[in-house]
């Protein structure tokens, strides 16, 4: 027995509960079982090629060692441009910080906000990493429960009898893992009157911007420069494994994040970096629009064939790929429901229960990361599972 101990931070953080969903999928696929994977985050698109073009020559021209730490000053400005062009907002160059993904974001964010001891609002679902980072900061989340009627939205009007003296800031994201709902602009500038009353910072993880399918696509950039943003490659660019994401910062937050950014990565990939310039692209911005019009396409499919087999969808799913599902009407408990649904008609979700305290047992997520015949493939066996 080793007489090291892990750091007692460690504790703090939970597993992904959908990893026994995943893990159980995989190996009854590997056994011949035809699988209808709804439980993953993740585009089932890969990047636009003009994209992994660009990445190749980087590697060709041995453009390959590390770049300035807040980014190549290219890609910079290409997301600054792409700011203006697509949501009429001048962001400055400088004020963009290029991380290894959205969680390199969300880690440089947690670093730079967030004091030992102080805590972080949140609604109640929302993404299980953010309580994480702040773990690694130090710091906790403080989730504030909300329900489907009212879009899980947190009640603005609750924040002040949810703020202390030790806490610093609100973090939202829309569109929403893993519920698919979006703010509205009016929602975000009230939240933000609040938090500035509270004398706190206010974060908006955008990182599903441009998946957008009802309610405007806009960034909370438009509102006012001292709001923080996140944004990735990730999803609308369907650039998961490339890592590389960004944060936009207020001006009096660049050199406290460029001090983060170097120490905590030095830089993001640079082979990322040059493949996310063509990104940018008309032929690739009009493949991506493309793309969410097919997502939509699946996410009418899924919204109407829940409704059929008893499991209507109350929130709204207006974004991302996800709709957050309440299955209390067939089990008290969604994780098992989970277990035996993937046993028997070989469909995975992801429970609930990765993403909140408060309901989580009465939600199940479906990430419609497959075609249309998939989908309608898998609410067939749920309806048969249903009923059987
Ligand atoms: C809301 C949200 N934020 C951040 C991330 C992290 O994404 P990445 O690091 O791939 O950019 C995810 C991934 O699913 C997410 O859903």
């Amino acid at each position: 027995m080793s007489k090291q101990k892990l750091a007692s931070r460690v504790g703090k953080i939970s597993p992904f509960q959908v990893m026994a969903v995943m893990e159980r999928a995989k190996q009854l696929q590997a056994d011949g079982n035809d699988v209808i994977h709804l439980e993953v985050g993740e585009p089932d698109f890969v990047a636009p090629q003009a994209i992994n073009e660009a990445g190749i020559q980087s590697i060709e021209a041995a453009k390959t060692g590390y770049t300035p730490a807040t980014g190549l000053p290219e890609l910079k400005h290409a997301i600054s441009q792409h700011y203006r062009t697509r949501y009429q907002v001048e962001v400055a160059p400088e004020r963009i910080i290029v991380t290894p993904g959205a969680s390199g974001a969300l880690l440089l964010m947690a670093s730079l906000m967030v004091n030992e001891g102080e805590e972080v609002l949140m609604p109640d679902p929302c993404y299980p990493c953010n309580r994480h980072f702040l773990i690694q900061a130090g710091g906790q989340a403080k989730m504030i429960e909300t329900s489907a009627e009212q879009a899980f939205e947190v009640k603005l009007d609750t924040l002040p009898s949810h703020w202390s003296e030790n806490t610093t800031g609100l973090w939202l994201a829309s569109p929403s893992n893993p519920t698919g709902a979006v703010l509205s602009k009016d929602y975000v500038a009230q939240a933000w009157q609040q938090i500035q009353a509270l004398g706190g910072h206010l974060l908006v993880d955008e990182i599903y911007q441009g998946l957008v399918f009802e309610g405007e696509d806009f960034t909370a950039l438009s509102l006012d420069d001292d709001i923080f943003v996140i944004n990735s490659f990730s999803k609308y660019f369907a650039m998961t494994g490339w890592r590389l994401g960004w944060i936009v910062v207020p001006e009096w937050a660049i050199e406290g994040a460029t001090k983060l950014a170097q120490n905590l990565f030095i830089s993001a990939s640079s082979v990322a970096q040059y493949a996310a310039i063509a990104a940018f692209e008309p032929t690739v911005l009009e493949e991506c629009e493309k793309r969410r019009q097919t997502l939509n396409r699946r996410r009418l499919t899924l919204l109407e064939g829940l409704e059929r087999v008893g499991l209507p969808v109350v929130a709204p799913a207006q974004g991302a790929f996800y709709a957050y599902v309440d299955v209390s009407s067939v089990t008290e408990d969604a994780m098992s429901w989970c277990l035996r649904l993937l046993e028997e008609e070989k469909v995975a979700l992801t429970p609930g229960a990765d993403f909140g305290m408060k309901d989580a047992h009465k939600y199940v997520r479906f990430a419609y990361t497959c075609d249309e015949q998939r989908l309608n493939e898998a609410l067939t066996r749920i309806e048969r599972f249903i009923q059987s």
